[in-house]
C-alpha cells in the first residue's frame, strides 16, 4: 500500500481486550484489589493485566512480579557484581523497609505528602482545571499538513514575540508525550499519531547531506516542520537531521523513539496493518541495521557522539551514554515484536536476540552501582590483564568524585551515565534510568533499587519542581573541559542539573511499574502546585529546581503532555501497558552475588 493512501484513519478497537481472561475486567477492579491490603500486589496487578497480552506478536509472558519480589528479601536471583556484600548486608538489616513499598489506594488518599500541604496551588492550577487546560494547549500545538494533523510544535508561540529558535518544529522525541496522550485519552486520538509515524517515514526516505557527507540511510529526523514553496504554491516538509542543530549530531534517539512510538499504536489499536506495511518493516530494519553492523566494537553497547539524546548539547555524554542504551534495548525489543521472519526478517531477528542478551548482561552488570559496588569499586585493584581482570575497565579508584560517596545511599542503586575504558561516568541519568525500567532492562530488583534511590534522594533529584535531568551539575573547571565553557548549560540550569516538568511522565510511568504509584502521585502534586501557574515552561534551574529557567520557552508542548501522560497513568494505571514491557524470561539475570541495595 502506497504511504499516501494508508495515512487513512483507523477506528481504535476495543482495548486490551484479554484483560478479562487475565482476572481483572475494569482497573477499578485492580485498584480495588490494591487497596484491600489483600495478597495481592499492584506489581501483581498489573502484571496480570500485562500477560498475554504483553506480545504483539503471541509471544508467551509469564511475568508475575510481586512486592514480596520487589522488596528483594526472598529473591536469591539477582544481584550485582562483587563479593564482599557481608558488611553491607549488615548495615542493611538495620533499614526500615522503603515508605512506598506495599502502599495501598487507601493509604495513598490519606498519607501527607512529603509534609506538604496537598491543596497548594491557585485555583486555576486545581488538577480538574490543569487538565482541561493543558488540553486545550495541546490542541493549539498541533500542526497540519495537506489538512491532516501530523504532529505538535515543540513549544507554542508565547505572547513574548521572542525568538522561536527551532521551537516552531515538530521534535520526534517530543512528540512521543503527545503522541502517547492521545493513545491513552478515554477516547484514543489516533489518527494524528499514525500520521506522524507515516510522515517521520517519508522524511527518513531522503537523503541526508551535511555539507559533503552523506548520512546513514536509517538515520530519522530529529525534527521537521512544515514551510511553504512560494513557486510551486504548495506546502512542503524541512526536515532537520542534525544539520542545522546545536551540535551539528544526528539525533540516535530519534529511530528508538520512532519504533517505540509505533509498539505503542499498534498496541493501543490492535492495528496491526501499519506495522506490517513493508515500508513500516523496512524503516525498522534501517534504523536497526544502523545499530547492529558489524564494527571494532568490543561492547554490544552502541558508540555515540555527544548530543546525540534529548541532552542535545555537549554535556559529556559521548561514547556509551545510559539513555541510548537503553532506548536502544527498548527499541530492540519493541522491533522484536513487530518484525516479520519473511525474507531477510529472521536473520534480523537473531542477531536481534543476540544483541538483546549481550546489551543486558552489560548494562546489567558494568552500569550497576549501589553501596556494595561502590565499595567494590573504591578498593579495585588496576592494570590487571586477562580474563580474569575483576577491573574489567581498569578504572581507576582515585576517578570516584568525591559527590558519589556522599549520593549513595545504603537502599538503592542506579545505573550510571557512561561506562568504557578507564572511565565511568558516576552522574544520575533519568531517562536512562527509567527507560531501563519500562523495558524491563533492570532486573525487577534492580528498578526496586532504582525507585528507592528517588525516595532517599527526593531532595536532590526531585526537589522543589520534578525532575532533574540530570545529577549533579558540572561546575569550574569541569563544566569549562565537559561543556566547553557552554553559557546555556551552566551550573543547575538546563541539561546541566536543570529540572524538566516533561520528565514526569517517566517517573510515573516507572513509579507505577514497580508498584510504587505513590512516588508520582508525590511528584504530581508538585508539579500541579506551579507548572501552570509558571506558564508550563520548558524546565527550571536552582539546585532544587526552583526558579523557572533562564532561557526556558513557556507553553512547552512536551511540559504539558508529560503532565496529561502522567495523570492518564496514575488514573488509569493500564494505559502504562502502552508504554511498557513485561520481563523476557529468556534472558540471563546476572549471575552475581546479592547486592545490599535488595538485602532489606
Ligand atoms: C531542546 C532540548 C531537546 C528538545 C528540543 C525541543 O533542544 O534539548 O531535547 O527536543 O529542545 O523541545
Amino acid at each position: 500500500m502506497p504511504l499516501d493512501s494508508a495515512l487513512g484513519s483507523v477506528e481504535p478497537s476495543s482495548r486490551d481486550p484479554d484483560k478479562s481472561e487475565a482476572g481483572v475486567d475494569t482497573i477499578e477492579e485492580a485498584w480495588r484489589n490494591l487497596s484491600l491490603g489483600g495478597e495481592k500486589s499492584f506489581g501483581k496487578v498489573l502484571s496480570e493485566m500485562a500477560e498475554d497480552s504483553d506480545s504483539l506478536s503471541g509471544e508467551m509472558n509469564t511475568s508475575s512480579l510481586t512486592i514480596k519480589d520487589f522488596a528483594g528479601a526472598e529473591n536469591t536471583e539477582t544481584g550485582v557484581i562483587g563479593k564482599n556484600e557481608g558488611g553491607g548486608g549488615k548495615a542493611m538489616s538495620v533499614l526500615k523497609p522503603s515508605p512506598s513499598l506495599g502502599i495501598n489506594m487507601d493509604t495513598l488518599s490519606e498519607a501527607p505528602i512529603g509534609g506538604q500541604s496537598r491543596t497548594g496551588g491557585s485555583e486555576n492550577s486545581s488538577p480538574g482545571n490543569m487538565m482541561e487546560e493543558a488540553w486545550e494547549l495541546l490542541a493549539r500545538a498541533y500542526v497540519n499538513f495537506k489538512g491532516q494533523r501530523v504532529g505538535a510544535l515543540a513549544a507554542i508561540n508565547d505572547e513574548s514575540g521572542g525568538e522561536t529558535l527551532n521551537y516552531n518544529q515538530v521534535f520526534v522525541r517530543d512528540f512521543v508525550p503527545c503522541g502517547l496522550a492521545c493513545l491513552m485519552k478515554t477516547d484514543p486520538d489516533v489518527d494524528i499519531v499514525k500520521n506522524f509515524l507515516l510522515k517521520t517515514l517519508h522524511l527518513q526516505g531522503w537523503e541526508k547531506r551535511i555539507d559533503n557527507f552523506t548520512l546513514g540511510e536509517g538515520v530519522m529526523p530529529a525534527s521537521f516542520k512544515v514551510g511553504h514553496d512560494p513557486e510551486r504554491q504548495k506546502e512542503i516538509l524541512q526536515a532537520d537531521f542534525g544539520g542545522t542543530a546545536i551540535g551539528r549530531v544526528a539525533p540516535v534517539d530519534s529511530g528508538f523513539w520512532w519504533i517505540i512510538l509505533l509498539r505503542s499504536y499498534t498496541k493501543c489499536t490492535h492495528d496491526y496493518s501499519l506495522s506490517e506495511l513493508p515500508e513500516v518493516q523496512r524503516g525498522m530494519k534501517l534504523v536497526l541495521n544502523l545499530c547492529l553492523s558489524d564494527g571494532f566494537d568490543t561492547f554490544p553497547t552502541l558508540l555515540c557522539a555527544d548530543g546525540c539524546s534529548m541532552i542535545d548539547r555537549r554535556m559529556g555524554m559521548y561514547g556509551y551514554p545510559i539513555e541510548i542504551q537503553a532506548l536502544f534495548f527498548f527499541a530492540l525489543r519493541c522491533a522484536r515484536q513487530m518484525l516479520k521472519p519473511e525474507h531477510d526478517g529472521k536473520e534480523l531477528i537473531e542477531r536481534i536476540d543476540k544483541r538483546i542478551t549481550a546489551l543486558s548482561y552489560h548494562i546489567r552488570n558494568y552500569y550497576w552501582l549501589d553501596f556494595t559496588q561502590l565499595n567494590n569499586i573504591y578498593r579495585y585493584k588496576t592494570e590487571e590483564y586477562s580474563h580474569t581482570a575483576v577491573n574489567k575497565f581498569n578504572v581507576i579508584p582515585e576517578s570516584i568524585p568525591d559527590w558519589v560517596f556522599e549520593f549513595m545511599p545504603l537502599r538503592g542503586g542506579y545505573f550510571i551515565g557512561n561506562v568504557s575504558p578507564a572511565r565511568m561516568d558516576f552522574r544520575w541519568f533519568l531517562v536512562g534510568n527509567c527507560i531501563a525500567i519500562l523495558s524491563s532492562l533492570a532486573t525487577p530488583a534492580q528498578a526496586t533499587a532504582i525507585m528507592d534511590l528517588i525516595e532517599e534522594r527526593w531532595e536532590e533529584l526531585i526537589g522543589e519542581m520534578p525532575l532533574k535531568v540530570a545529577y549533579p551539575a558540572l561546575e569550574g573547571h569541569e563544566w569549562r573541559i565537559v561543556t566547553g565553557c557552554d553559557p546555556k548549560n551552566t551550573r543547575w540550569s538546563y541539561h546541566n542539573g536543570g529540572s524538566w516538568p516533561v520528565l514526569l511522565w517517566l517517573l510515573t510511568a516507572a513509579s507505577i511499574k514497580t508498584g510504587r504509584p505513590q512516588i508520582a502521585k508525590r511528584a504530581i502534586e508538585l508539579v500541579e502546585q506551579r507548572l501552570a501557574k509558571d506558564g508550563w515552561p520548558e524546565y527550571y534551574d536552582g539546585i532544587s529546581g526552583r526558579y523557572v529557567g533562564k532561557q526556558a520557552r513557556k507553553h512547552q508542548t512536551w511540559s504539558i503532555t508529560g503532565y496529561l501522560v502522567a495523570k492518564l497513568m496514575i488514573e488509569n494505571p493500564s494505559n502504562l501497558l502502552l508504554i511498557s514491557l513485561e520481563e523476557d524470561k529468556k534472558i540471563a539475570k546476572p549471575k552475581l552475588t546479592r547486592s545490599t541495595s535488595w538485602t532489606c
